[in-house]
């Protein structure tokens, strides 16, 4: 049986309407000259991050999706990631933009940019929405990060637990209420 918490708002939908669109000017300036932007989200935790970025961004995109192994249910990392769903279209010679929910220890974003730059991009970044510097196993910088939080077990927004709230409007924070809570 699931151990029962409840859910604390940490980051409101209007603060993540907010950032996002002072990211995607970033991206949109960073990318003026562009012919067109491939614009690559992680499955599953970057769809909703990704739809409401791509809205923001008045350039020429194409939207594609990778799935890199996943933590499954467990809170750890497996620290070994493999590609579970690759991309559609070829990137050699692309701009490039790579959409994530999180950098938490590193792995999966380091990973999938390693393994995509060596595809000959013309251009790549990388954009995640929040950041936990402190659980860092890596050296992986993304380019723009929209929220630093400290180590705190979160959801929504894309964002799961056990595969549940990721239609949370808002990023929250997720407290136990047992007595090991
Ligand atoms: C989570 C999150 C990131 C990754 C970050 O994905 O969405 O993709 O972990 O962790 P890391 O920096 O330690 O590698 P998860 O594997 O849970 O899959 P999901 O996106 O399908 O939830
Ligand atoms: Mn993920
Ligand atoms: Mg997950």
């Amino acid at each position: 049986p699931e151990r029962p918490y409840v859910i604390d708002e940490m980051i409101s939908a209007k603060a993540i309407a907010a950032r996002i669109e002072e990211l995607a000017g970033e991206i949109r300036h960073e990318f003026a000259d562009t012919d067109k932007l491939v614009v690559v989200g992680l499955l599953r935790g970057s769809f909703v991050f990704i739809a409401d970025l791509v809205r923001e961004l008045n350039l020429p995109i194409e939207v594609d999706f990778l799935e890199a192994s996943s933590y499954g249910n467990a809170m750890q990392s497996s620290r070994e990631v493999r590609i579970l769903k690759d991309l559609r279209g070829a990137i050699e010679g692309r701009d490039v933009l790579v959409v994530e929910d999180i950098v938490d220890t590193g792995h999966t974003l380091n990973h999938v940019s390693g393994m995509l730059r060596s595809r000959n991009p013309a251009r790549l970044r990388t954009i995640a929405l929040l950041d936990k510097p402190s659980r860092r196993e890596v050296d992986f910088r993304s380019d723009w990060i929209g929220f630093e939080i400290p180590d705190e077990f979160v959801v929504g927004y894309g964002i799961d637990f056990a595969q549940r709230n990721r239609n949370l409007p808002f990023i929250g924070k997720v407290r136990f209420t047992d007595a090991e809570g």
